[in-house]
């Protein structure tokens, strides 16, 4: 179980501030941070790459008053792990907090040149330290994540927390990362719930957004089907009377092996019906309709005459 240092359990809800100090201007931050407060998140999520730093700054000056409530993670080195490149990042991600200490510290990627022991050992003496409380890891397959779990576990520390992608048109999870999460008990936050916009619906009206402004995210939701079940989504969304943008992140948050996700805006407007989420009750039929708008990935064996 994850908790704050008051003892109060992480949300299952998290906000990730990726947008603090680019998108969202100081002004927009706070009140981000403080809808995400009165909405019952606890549970804050931002990285050394995102805004050059601005992010952790940010999110560091709104929570230096409630340290102790605030379930605050951040992550490192991904552009290449190595002792050196994690200590240094991880000193500079504290300066810019200003804080000792940060409860979850998250390997950014797997990095296929890097040494697990050497990183598991640095990663180690964090926590022996109390400079982190639990470690994480990022965009990692399965079978990275329990090759990293048998060093960290030999270095005496444990992977709590596991952060991949997750939404209605990236469900690659569901074939091993969260049925491995349900077996081996790693708590699992996915990140872009909404595509990066894209399960808004916005995009079928020319709006403006990260998929036509960044190419990283224009090439990852270029397929057309996936813009056909946006537009799925949102028809739907118009018969129930609810947000698409709502639909979409209780839709991700419903799967039984999540932990929760993490949620994500530019401004108050957009992120309210990401809050409406929290309280909006999914039941099992609109689940699957919902879920029958795209395909589910194959599963991870290919014998299936006799399942
Ligand atoms: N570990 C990783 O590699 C990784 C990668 C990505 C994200 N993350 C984490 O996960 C968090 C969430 O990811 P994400 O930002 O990709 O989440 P997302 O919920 O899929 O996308 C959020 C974006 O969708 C658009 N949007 C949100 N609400 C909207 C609304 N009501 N109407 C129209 N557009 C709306 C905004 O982008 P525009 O306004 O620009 O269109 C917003 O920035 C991040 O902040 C970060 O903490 C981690």
């Amino acid at each position: 179980m994850i908790k704050t240092l008051s003892g109060t359990p992480a949300s299952a809800y998290s906000f990730g501030t990726m947008q603090f100090g680019g998108k969202a201007d100081d002004r927009q931050s706070a009140a981000m941070y403080a809808m995400c407060r009165d909405a019952g998140i606890n549970f804050f999520d931002t990285a050394f790459v995102y805004t050059d730093g601005r992010s952790e700054t940010i999110l560091g000056q709104l929570l230096a008053h409630e340290r102790d409530q605030i379930f605050l993670a951040t992550k490192c080195a991904g552009d290449g792990w190595g002792r050196k490149n994690i200590l240094d990042q991880f000193d500079q991600s504290r300066r810019r907090l200003d804080q000792d200490m940060v409860d979850l510290l998250y390997l950014h990627q797997w990095d296929s040149e890097g040494n697990l022991d050497e990183t598991f050992e640095t990663l180690a003496e964090l926590v022996e330290q109390n400079r982190v409380r639990h470690v994480g890891v990022s965009n990692f397959a399965a079978w990275q994540t329990m090759k990293a779990r048998e060093v960290a576990r030999k270095c005496g520390i444990e992977i709590s927390v596991l952060q991949p992608m997750y939404n209605l048109v990236k469900r690659q999870v569901e074939v091993e990362i969260l049925p491995m999460a349900l077996s081996e008990g790693f708590a699992v936050c996915s990140y872009s719930p909404l595509g990066g916009g894209l399960l808004t619906g916005k995009y079928g009206a020319d709006a403006g957004g990260r998929l036509v402004e960044n190419d990283m995210y224009k090439a990852r939701y270029a397929q057309g089907w996936m813009h056909r079940t946006a537009q799925g989504l949102t028809d739907l969304a118009a018969q129930i009377g609810v947000s698409p943008a709502t639909l979409a992140v209780a839709w991700a948050a419903r799967h039984p092996g999540l932990f929760g996700p993490i949620i994500s805006a530019r401004s108050p407007e957009q992120l309210e019906p990401s809050i409406a989420a929290i309280t909006f009750e999914m039941d099992d039929a609109l689940y699957s309709e919902i879920s029958a708008l795209s395909p589910a990935p194959p599963p991870a064996t290919d014998r299936l005459e006799e399942a």
